[in-house]
């Protein structure tokens, strides 16, 4: 299995995988939209998993000066337990420990909390946090619709 940098041939591929991994995301969400803001900040931190030719998962990660966060984790349903998404993090944290990122943040949608168990095997813990958000004005925000 190869894990590397998302290159551009990846997009057609990525955005199957995440409509068919990500089913419940909002429409705001848009794969494509998402794939092209990520390449334009911090790209190095978007990893694939290529397994004979084939895209079998995906990572992204940020670090915005203070906490790293990381998003799209997703192994595709025929290659889980194999140990994909363990490879995928493992390769984001350690770019957002290159860049210095102290701590490490992500957020599971209500509803998904079986996959706890997946981060909780790779050492992260569960905080008591209230998670709030609010759209902007940029293209793809939830408040423009
Ligand atoms: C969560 C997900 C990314 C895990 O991918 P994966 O490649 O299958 O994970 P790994 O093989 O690296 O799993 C590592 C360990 O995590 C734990 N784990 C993974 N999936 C688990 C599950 N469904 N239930 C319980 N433990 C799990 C196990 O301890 C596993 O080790 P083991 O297989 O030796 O027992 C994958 O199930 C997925 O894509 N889910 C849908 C998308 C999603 O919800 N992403 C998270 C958004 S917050």
């Amino acid at each position: 299995m190869e894990i590397r940098r998302y290159e551009t041939q990846d997009e057609a591929a990525v955005a199957a995988l995440w409509r068919r991994v990500f089913r419940d995301a909002p429409a705001w969400n848009r794969p494509e939209n998402d794939i092209r803001r990520k390449l334009s900040i911090q790209r190095e931190l978007f990893i694939v998993a290529v397994r004979d030719g084939q895209l079998v998962g995906t990572a992204m990660g940020g670090y915005d000066g203070h906490r790293g966060w990381i998003y799209y984790v997703a192994a595709s349903p025929e290659h889980r337990r194999q140990g994909i998404a363990t490879a995928l993090m493992a390769r984001v944290e350690e770019g957002l420990t290159r860049l210095g990122c102290p701590k490490v943040n992500l957020q599971i949608r209500a509803g998904n909390e079986e996959v706890i168990a997946f981060y909780e095997a790779l050492g992260y813990r569960v905080e008591e946090r209230v998670s709030m958000a609010k759209g902007l004005q940029a293209e793809g925000s939830p408040s423009r619709g």
